[in-house]
């Protein structure tokens, strides 16, 4: 970067979503700036239901270089970009796009990577060759299921309250692994090393239904949720003896960063950043 490039105005990203008040993203990829001296600004973009392209094109036709989007459009934006990469392929959703210039759009996913490196990399789960217990059949599973089997797990279950979409997701996987799926009815006699909650319920304060002895010794539970307390699935998770029960906090500091290294070339530390918003979670 030369001294004239400050006279330029900072390369501009945002995050797009319907609610959008919440969103952690700009706190965290402003963190991220500051920590590699990348010159960018990172907003948050209410955008209308029905309006997700036009904002899309109106953010790059003004610069913006890159965006991250959240629910409801990140179907949208898979439907929207003109390249896509393998795992968004996969996913059928897309949570990051590069905005090229000539006005070609790059869409990937970085969930699947984010609770991936958050699992191993930051609380040192075991993937590979484990039993592995998915818990729900949404769009935010089948967004994490292709690097989630790309750890060579011995197995991977996924139950669902609808039998038939963990069937259907099951099928679209299997080339990827030893992968299958059933109703909640069907879990009982075998025990999973490792069981992440991918299912809303958390969201209304509910839990799947989840039948005594599901874990095995030393077992991992993730859920894909975060907040203030322990989710309803953290705490039946300690309650059946998981060795560790954690949310999802650091999946969406992970997600980010992945995408921040996708933008900017230059991968920045998670750890701080989770610390800071754990602490503001707990009121610190
Ligand atoms: P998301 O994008 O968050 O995945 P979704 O595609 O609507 O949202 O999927 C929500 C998931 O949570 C589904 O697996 C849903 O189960 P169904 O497919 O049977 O609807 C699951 N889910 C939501 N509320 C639940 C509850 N109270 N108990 C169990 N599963 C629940």
């Amino acid at each position: 970067m030369s001294l004239l490039d400050f006279d330029k105005a900072p390369d501009a990203y945002a995050v797009m979503g319907n609610p959008i008040g919440h969103s952690k993203s700009p706190q965290i990829h402003a963190q991220f700036a500051a920590q590699t001296k990348q010159r960018l600004e990172y907003t948050a973009i209410l955008v209308d239901r029905g309006g997700f392209a036009q904002a899309v094109g109106n953010f790059g036709a003004n610069g913006g270089k890159g965006l991250n989007v959240t629910v409801p459009f990140k179907e949208e934006a898979w439907a929207l970009a003109d390249e896509r990469s393998a795992r968004a392929e996969r996913a059928g959703a897309v949570n990051t796009l590069m905005l090229r210039d000539g006005g070609r759009v790059y869409g990937d996913n970085t969930d699947g990577v984010g609770l991936v490196r958050d699992l191993t990399l930051n609380h040192g789960a075991v993937l590979a060759g484990k039993r592995i217990l998915v818990l729900g059949a949404g769009g935010a599973v089948r967004g994490v299921l292709a690097p989630l089997l790309a750890e060579a797990p011995c197995a991977l279950f996924i139950a669902n309250r609808t039998a038939e979409k963990a069937h259907a997701l099951a099928d679209l996987f299997a080339d990827l692994g030893a992968v299958s799926g059933g109703g909640y009815e069907r879990l009982g006699g075998q025990p999973y090393d490792v069981v992440i909650n991918g299912t809303a319920a958390s969201l209304a304060g509910e839990l799947p239904p989840l039948p005594d002895g599901l874990l095995a010794e030393g077992a991992f539970c993730y859920d894909m949720m975060y907040g203030a307390a322990p989710t309803p699935f953290m705490q039946w998770a300690t309650a059946q003896g998981a060795a560790q029960a954690v949310d999802g906090l650091g999946m969406l500091v992970e997600q980010a960063a992945e995408s921040f290294t996708l933008w900017r070339g230059v991968r920045p530390e998670t750890a701080p950043v989770i610390a800071k918003l754990r602490a503001q979670l707990n009121g610190a």
